[in-house]
């Protein structure tokens, strides 16, 4: 009897830990999908094709938003500093400078591929669905469109 209780204690010891591995492998992919060093330089054309190379991200989707703010207050927004929407999703009470990204990936001549950056920038209120109060998904945000870089085309450092 005891050894049965023993496993089953050890079993949903197993449990909770995958839930809680879970639950940070989910927010550590929010993180690396959408939040950006808070010293990363977002005007440095570089910058953003290493970003982008570097996390595996380059062409990820059409658009891709990153947030520039620091983790504890995007956070935050899951923690009290948002309000829920009608579908559930939690909006942002404070303003975020989020950056819209496209990028492609394309290959060159002599093996070496380039990742293609544009990006346009706002500050807006942003979406996200929640989990454990954590952000896990990005869900949207609306834009004015400024801009951040003109046209770039640059070499990825494979
Ligand atoms: C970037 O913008 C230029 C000019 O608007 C466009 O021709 C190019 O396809 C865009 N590249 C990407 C990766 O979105
Ligand atoms: C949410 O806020 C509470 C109270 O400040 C704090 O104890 C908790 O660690 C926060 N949770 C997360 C996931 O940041
Ligand atoms: C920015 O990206 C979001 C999706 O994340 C999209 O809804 C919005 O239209 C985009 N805005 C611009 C200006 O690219």
């Amino acid at each position: 009897m005891r050894s049965v209780a023993l496993l089953s204690l050890l079993f949903i010891l197993a449990l909770s830990d995958g839930a809680d591995r879970q639950k940070n492998d989910r927010y550590a992919e929010f993180k690396k999908k959408h939040i950006l060093p808070t010293d990363f330089q977002t005007d440095n054309k570089i910058a953003w094709v290493e970003h982008l190379v570097n996390n595996d991200l380059c062409g990820r989707t059409s658009v891709q938003s990153f947030i520039k703010d620091s983790e504890e207050n995007i956070k935050l927004i899951c923690n009290g500093s948002g309000t829920k929407t009608r579908d559930n999703y939690i909006k942002s009470t404070n303003l975020f400078q989020v950056y819209n990204i496209t990028s492609e990936k394309s290959t060159s001549q002599m093996l070496e591929w380039e990742c293609k950056v544009n990006c346009s920038t706002a500050k807006y209120h942003v979406i996200v669905e929640c989990q454990n109060n954590l952000p896990v998904h990005y869900h949207y945000s609306i834009f004015l469109r400024i801009l951040c870089i003109k046209k770039l085309l640059l070499k990825a450092l494979v």
